[in-house]
């Protein structure tokens, strides 16, 4: 908790969020040599290299564009988004697929799923992948047709992508085959033995709901995850003295060592 404190008063001094490496290294889970912006400065922008971030500034009058994956004229940018002043709502930290930024209040906080989860930005929270289906950490923008990145869908057997441009694109394999990361290709099933589970679920983001004031004093100063006092799929997020209450994907609770939602299993490892 002290930590994140003095990661977040760094912040708010130089204006530079994630990269001074506190708890969150956003570049983990990202492959090498893909570029992901900078939360607060267009201009700037990390290399990620064996999961260590780089940091790295467009030339004057150019922003970074991490759709892109380059610098590219200001007007033409889509930068990261910038907290609303009020109320609380979260985005994806674009291209790390584990990685968001929280809002409350305009204040943001980057955080980070574990164990294989991934940022759902339809639900404003960490989810199983095949509820989400983000391979964006895996496609860097250099084209090497000798070596031809497809990735196996993680929400469907059937479904797999092909890097393209620094973008995943979505192919489909025909006639009841499916996709075999082994071979690389569309494949019997029974060669694949593919298990997808989906299941039905109605949950509602936060940004599309009314803050729920926490029932706890919250500490005075700083950005704090705390467990619920009831429930172990809830959790407070208190920010400077106010505090809201947090629902986790159902499947999950929280777990107060990460300041995250996770699955049963790995909680407390
Ligand atoms: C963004 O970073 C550039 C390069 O370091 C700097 O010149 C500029 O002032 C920064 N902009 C903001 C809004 O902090
Ligand atoms: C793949 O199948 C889905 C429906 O399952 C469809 O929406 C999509 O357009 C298909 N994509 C391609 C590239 O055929
Ligand atoms: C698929 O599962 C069956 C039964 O569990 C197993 O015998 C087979 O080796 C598996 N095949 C592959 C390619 O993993």
């Amino acid at each position: 908790m002290m930590h994140r404190l003095t990661l977040l008063a760094l912040a708010a001094l130089i204006g530079c969020f994630g990269a001074a490496n506190g708890e969150v290294n956003i570049c983990s889970n990202v492959v090498s040599n893909l570029f992901l912006p900078h939360v607060s400065n267009c201009s700037k922008y990390y290399l990620c290299m064996s999961e260590v971030a780089v940091p790295r500034e467009c030339p004057a009058n150019y922003y970074f564009d991490a759709r892109d994956q380059q610098c590219v004229p200001v007007m033409e940018a889509r930068c990261v988004p910038s907290c609303k002043a009020r109320g609380l709502e979260s985005f994806c930290y674009d291209r790390t697929c584990t990685k968001y930024v929280l809002c409350f209040d305009g204040t943001p906080v980057i955080q980070q799923c574990s164990d294989g989860l991934q940022y759902n930005a339809q639900t404003d929270r960490c989810d199983y992948p095949q509820f989400v289906d983000c391979v964006d950490n895996l496609c860097i923008r250099e084209n090497n047709p000798d070596n031809i990145v497809y990735i196996a869908s993680k929400a469907k057997c059937d479904k797999y992508y092909v890097c393209l441009n620094g973008l995943p694109t979505v192919q489909n394999c025909t006639r009841g085959l499916q996709f075999n990361p082994t071979t690389q290709s569309c494949d019997f099933p029974s060669r694949v033995n593919c298990t997808v589970e989906s299941l039905q679920r109605n949950i509602l983001p936060f940004a599309r709901s009314p803050p729920r004031s926490a029932d706890i004093e919250c500490p005075s100063e700083g950005a704090h995850f705390v467990a619920h006092q009831k429930r172990h799929d809830a959790y407070y997020y208190c920010l400077n003295g106010r505090g809201v209450i947090l629902d986790c994907t159902p499947g999950l609770v929280f777990d107060a060592k990460r300041g995250e939602c996770r699955e049963p299993q790995f909680v407390g490892a």
